[in-house]
């Protein structure tokens, strides 16, 4: 069985500091890759930003500083984001980079060599801010201005020598693809979308510009600048080291197993890039997920509206697991979701403090005080018991199904109900009236309670992995004892060992505004 899972984020366009978007979807694509890492695959997590093309020059150029340099900057900040996310990438792809050139070089030639690409004039409609053409249909006029129909960013008039993909050759296959593949494009809704919008027929795709010389130059035409999304798209490859299909990094992990991504850039993943491919005769991803988007106080977060969120700043206030977890459980992955300030304090008392915090902090402090401060060895469990415990092993290759089908909310909805029944029943079980009068049932409802905790940390540990380590931690496991494997398996405690001391895992959040 092929135990490789290759999963990737958008690379960000470094043209501006990161804001709560990005950073919703790299913590998306982190949940996955984490889980799937539990589960004992090997994983391949990429992220990155994309340097090319004329938004980045432009904004360099107002900044008064050179492209590359800019970038430099403004990547760090991208690249230093993931470590305050609490990211597990394993690489941070930036196209700037030699390999990313050699491979986007191969690519282009590919299409050369398939007579996909032929040079003629294009004049039309280009979003800069976008790096997105747009067809007459697609744009409309508002203050006089021309600006995009979907995105709302303003376009302007384009008439250049421009080399051409033969994109409308490709509809029939796409189309087929589709068909073929279900799940190749998912939520189904976001899939519909993209098979009408081929099903209208495809124009051939302008796939270079000349007008400025910020990107990869045409290898055989250096008046021309590849199409930043061809460049940006081909990121997935480079970080296997194409065009060495050989490398056993592509060998493992190509096709990708799962692109996540904005709805935003949807056809360009699902309709470009899955055409470039087979021009270029490579095999197309498994699956591309686009998620909606997170708006702030019920609008788009734009900064003409001034309400976009900075995550650091929440996660300065509030943590990052916080963050985390607020985030996956209020919005509904697949549509937009409003997130506030508000919310995000109610969340963090009654689910990560009342629920999952209290359990653990409970349960360990009980253990401390009335059995040594050791997790008792399994004696007589009654039936209770032992339901409690079975239940969360019964449910495992349902939640898998979730993880695989990226339905994340039901995950997280089944994983805080156990937390929840974990809660009740140590209330209900009454340990604490057992301590005289039958020492031995006590031991049973805390020995169940710890593999309670034990496995509902797991089972979080892709959502607030900081928080859960430290509960990990205090229960003596380390790294390598958190699996789904663990989770079937009983006993796994070392029970001699005593508790490590655990500090306050969510502080509850005053009501004040
Ligand atoms: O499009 N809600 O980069 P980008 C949810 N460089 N997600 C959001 C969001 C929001 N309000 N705002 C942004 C690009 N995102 C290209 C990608 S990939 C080969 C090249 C997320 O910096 C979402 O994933 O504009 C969206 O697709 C992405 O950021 C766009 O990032
Ligand atoms: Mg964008």
């Amino acid at each position: 069985m092929n135990k490789n899972f290759y999963i990737t984020t958008p690379i960000y366009y470094p043209s501006g500091k990161p804001h709560m978007g990005h950073a919703y979807s790299s913590i998306i694509a982190d949940i996955f890759a984490r889980f799937k890492r539990l589960e004992g695959y090997e994983v391949l997590f990429l992220t990155g930003t994309d340097e090319h093309g004329q938004k980045i020059q432009k904004e360099a150029d107002k900044n008064k500083k050179d492209p590359k340099k800019f970038c430099d900057e403004i990547s760090e900040t991208f690249r230093s984001l993931t470590k305050t996310l609490h990211l597990s990438n394993d690489d941070f792809i930036r196209t700037t980079e030699p390999r990313h050139f050699k491979s986007v070089n191969e690519i282009w030639n590919r299409l050369t060599k398939s007579g996909d690409i032929y040079l003629d004039k294009y004049s039309g409609w280009y979003s800069v801010s976008d790096e997105a053409y747009y067809d007459k249909d697609e744009i409309e006029e508002k203050n006089g201005k021309k600006i995009s129909k979907t995105s709302g960013s303003s376009v302007e008039w384009v008439e250049e020598e421009s080399y051409f993909f033969k994109l409308s050759a490709f509809q029939k296959k796409l189309l087929e693809h589709y068909k073929k593949n279900e799940d190749f494009i998912l939520p189904k809704s976001r899939k519909n979308e993209v098979v009408k919008f081929v099903e209208k027929g495809l124009k051939d795709l302008s796939i270079s510009r000349t007008s400025f010389s910020w990107g990869i130059p045409v290898p055989e035409n250096k008046n021309h600048i590849i199409y930043v999304w061809l460049d940006a798209l081909t990121n997935y490859l480079s970080a296997l080291n194409f065009p060495n299909i050989a490398d056993d990094k592509y060998k493992s992990f190509w096709p990708a197993d799962v692109h996540i991504i904005g709805k935003d850039i949807l056809r360009f993943h699902a309709v470009y890039w899955p055409a470039f491919l087979i021009a270029a005769n490579l095999p197309l991803p498994k699956r591309v997920f686009g998620h909606g988007w997170i708006l702030s106080d019920d609008k788009k977060m734009s900064k003409s509206l001034g309400n976009i969120l900075d995550p650091i700043e929440v996660i300065k206030d509030y943590g990052i697991d916080q963050l985390r977890y607020y985030l996956i459980k209020e919005v509904s992955l697949g549509n937009d979701g409003s997130i506030s300030m508000k919310n995000l304090k109610n969340c963090i008392n009654n689910d990560l403090a009342n629920n999952y915090g209290n359990l653990c902090q409970r349960v360990f402090s009980f253990i401390k005080k009335n059995c040594n401060n050791k997790i008792p060895k399994k004696s007589n469990l009654s039936e209770s018991d032992i339901k409690l415990i079975q239940n969360i092993k019964n449910n495992l290759p349902k939640l898998i199904d979730y993880i695989n089908n990226q339905n994340l909310n039901e995950y997280i909805k089944m994983v805080v109900n156990f937390s929840f029944e974990a809660n009740k029943y140590f209330n209900d079980s009454e340990p604490w009236a057992f301590k005289k009068k039958d020492p031995e049932r006590m031991n049973a409802i805390l020995y169940t309670i710890s593999e309670q905790i034990k496995n509902i940390s797991i089972l979080l540990s892709p959502i607030i992995p900081v928080s859960t380590k430290k509960v990990l931690e205090t229960i003596n496991l380390s790294d390598k004892d958190i699996s789904i494997e663990n989770i079937k398996k009983n006993d796994i405690l070392d029970y001699n060992l005593e508790l490590k001391n655990l500090d306050i895992l969510f502080k509850k959040i005053e009501n004040d505004n």
